[in-house]
């Protein structure tokens, strides 16, 4: 267990700005930065960071929270994880309270996981530079690949001796369990016997955007044909091949930086442009981009740079990539080599200078691209132009701005030479389509929600009350510490002994205020959410003096703490969306917060009687009793009261309903 000591020293260091800034570009908006959500697919930014709060909010997913549930969101942490992370991030010693047998049992799988993937990687790297047949073997075979030792250490490239189980042997003596081992793909376990998945491999370990090991990528050093030349891990817990993308965590902040990604096929081509000097540069390992991987980049930048090898047979295939890539709004451009060439032989003889140059001349749009590349085909084929333009349109058709689709459109035309509006037409046919199929899909989402919206439906008068409550927990977190002047009336005898009404001006603070009014009337807040914030807060607000966020989110329960954030962050969303608006809001409730709390509470106290009265009168209504004279009187007391409530508001209170 981390000790408590630890935890909170983290929690004092750790800037939640820093912590995402790593995963997500942001941009400063107000006092605010803004980035585009790393949970959905979007295109415009709707995650807010908050420096001053330490919080986020991802206005698409509805996630939020501090640092520390960020990376338990994005990186599936567990709570020990992400703190450890963090501790690494900034420095700060771990101490460990002592484990019971029983915390040591239940350590997670998933940490478990990592970590002999941890250990493998510092393995087969030490196998690789410190044993003789590493040196001789898997060294040689990288130095003769031209890589340098600083672009081995920085990869973290390795060797797997050619012994049926010398990793697994060595792993299993240091105590890595068996289980994980299996899981992790490392080693396999058949009847009684035991092997390295990797045996006589060098060895690529595939890392997360935040440099954990995920699972490794083993290239055979023989020319055997039956074999495999690369062997990955198979897929695990840790390990989805198609959402990751290797090379992504020493990419990462030069291709925010850049404004640009290089995505080329394989870990050497990584590599060799990382030596040439070019570190904008992913792979997708072979396979065929996916949508996961395209987010895994869009968070970092909208531009995207395709290097193809220089045969052509994949070319094709990869052509369907494009058409995720512009369906992800993204900006792309692609890039071929000469005859033979690959991006690592090409950047293994080229230089920074020259690879740049190359880039800048060679990058095409991807419509020339297609059109190049297809033309060749077709020749003189009528019936294959056909075929090559009406691929194009449909390229086209998936870009979701319509400004650029245009654009291509007239660009498209005057490359094949065919009239814009035959392509117009074409394009509208099939982003009818499109349209028709969205359609079809968003009537039966609302369909799928109006069910599940029947099931819990509620009358407006529940929405008002929810405003209530919520507006009440929104002042608590953000003034329930603050003191404030209020009006009492209290009840004094004049000299002549009668019972009157006295004013009286009494500090408070915000928080006892808010719990004796509505002690006053028994209320209890009716959202469950609500009231078990409302609990947790009066009584933190009892014991702490003074209130502060990031040590209340602490000690409040996962659920709890998402609900908090999402209320404090929708009021940094009102104040940025409707800035002129809200400002003079913020303003006046600054101002005068006792105003606005008494106003709020009173606007409650006032909104649940009227439904009392509601209730009453529907008794009287429904004729059960046959003498209402008792049920009339408690009308007319609580309407007595609905005046005395809008008469302290000094306006008369419409009713909602
Ligand atoms: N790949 C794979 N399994 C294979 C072949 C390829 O997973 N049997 C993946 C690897 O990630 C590889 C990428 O596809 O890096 C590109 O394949 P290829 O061009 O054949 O490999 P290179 O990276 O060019 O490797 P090398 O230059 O060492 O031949
Ligand atoms: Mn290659």
């Amino acid at each position: 267990m981390i000790s408590k000591d630890t935890i909170e020293k983290v929690f004092e260091t750790a800037r939640v700005e820093e912590v995402i800034g790593d995963f997500v570009q942001l941009k400063r908006a107000g006092s605010n930065l803004k980035g585009l959500s790393p949970f959905v697919n979007e295109k415009s930014p709707s995650f807010m960071v908050s420096p001053v709060k330490q919080i986020w909010k991802d206005f698409s997913s509805g996630k939020g929270g501090n640092a520390v549930t960020f990376l338990m969101e994005h990186e599936h942490f567990t709570y020990p994880e992400a703190i450890k992370y963090l501790a690494v991030k900034y420095n700060i010693e771990i101490e460990e309270t002592v484990q019971t047998d029983e915390d040591v049992a239940q350590a997670n799988e998933k940490e478990s996981m990592y970590l002999v993937s941890e250990f493998a990687q510092k393995y087969f790297h030490h196998t690789l530079l410190e044993t003789d047949e590493g040196k001789a073997i898997g060294l040689s075979y990288f130095k003769e690949r031209g890589f340098t030792s600083d672009t081995i250490k920085k990869f973290g490239l390795g060797y797997s001796p050619e012994t049926w189980d010398a990793f697994t042997k060595e792993a299993l003596g240091k105590g890595y369990k068996l289980e994980y081992l299996e899981k992790t793909g490392l080693s396999i376990f058949k009847e009684d016997k035991q092997f390295d998945r990797f045996k006589g491999r060098v060895m690529f370990p595939i890392q997360s955007m935040s440099g954990r090991v995920l699972g490794f990528g083993g290239r055979i050093l023989t020319s055997d044909k039956k074999a495999a030349k690369y062997l990955n891990s198979p897929e695990s817990d840790i390990y989805h091949k198609s959402k990751v993308l290797y090379g992504i965590f020493h990419a990462k902040q030069a291709i925010a930086k850049l404004n640009n990604c290089y995505l080329v096929e394989g870990y050497t081509d990584v590599i060799q442009m990382h030596q040439a000097g070019i570190e904008n540069v992913v792979a997708s390992s072979g396979t065929a981009l996916t949508s996961d991987q395209i987010r895994l980049i869009n968070r970092l930048t909208p531009n995207i740079t395709v290097l193809f090898d220089g045969d052509a047979a994949g070319l094709r295939a990869s052509i369907r990539g494009i058409d995720l890539i512009l369906e992800a709004g993204m900006n792309v451009k692609v890039c071929t080599f000469p005859d033979g060439d690959d991006p690592d032989s090409f950047a293994r003889k080229t230089s920074y200078e020259d690879l740049l140059q190359y880039f800048e001349d060679n990058a095409k749009d991807f419509i020339q691209f297609k059109a190049s590349l297809l033309m060749q085909e077709a020749k003189n084929d009528p019936i294959k132009k056909a075929d090559l333009i009406r691929d194009m349109v449909i390229s086209i058709s998936k870009i979701p701005d319509r400004i650029k689709r245009e654009v291509y459109i007239k660009e498209c035309s005057r490359i094949m030479d065919i009239s814009e509006d035959v392509l117009f037409n074409t394009l509208a046919q099939l982003v009818k389509k499109d349209l028709s199929e969205a359609n079809k899909q968003f009537k039966e989402e609302q369909k799928a929600f109006e069910v599940v919206r029947n099931d819990i439906a509620q009358p407006t008068q529940v929405d008002i009350q929810y405003e209530l409550e919520h507006k009440i927990i929104q002042i608590l977190l953000l003034y329930g510490d603050k003191e404030a002047e209020f009006e009492d009336t209290i009840l004094a005898q004049n000299e002549e002994g009668e019972t009157i009404e006295v004013k009286e001006q009494n500090k408070y603070k915000v928080f006892q205020r808010i719990y004796l009014s509505l002690q006053e009337d028994e209320v209890e807040l009716a959202n469950p959410i609500f009231k078990a914030i409302y609990n947790h807060l009066i009584a933190y607000f009892n014991e702490n003096e003074v209130f502060e966020l990031d040590k209340y989110l602490m000690q409040l329960p996962d659920e709890l703490a998402q609900e908090v954030t999402t209320i404090l962050m929708n009021e940094e969303r009102e104040v940025l969306h409707n800035w002129e608006v809200q400002q003079i809001y913020v303003k006046q409730k600054e101002a005068t917060i006792s105003q606005y709390v008494t106003e709020t509470i009173i606007t409650l106290r006032w909104y649940l009687v009227n439904k009392i009265i509601d209730d009453l009168k529907n008794n009287i209504s429904n004729g059960e009793q046959s003498d209402n004279s008792e049920t009339l009187e408690m009308v007319m007391a609580y309407l007595g009261l609905t005046h005395i409530f809008s008469k302290s508001l000094g306006r008369v209170l419409s009713r909602y309903n």
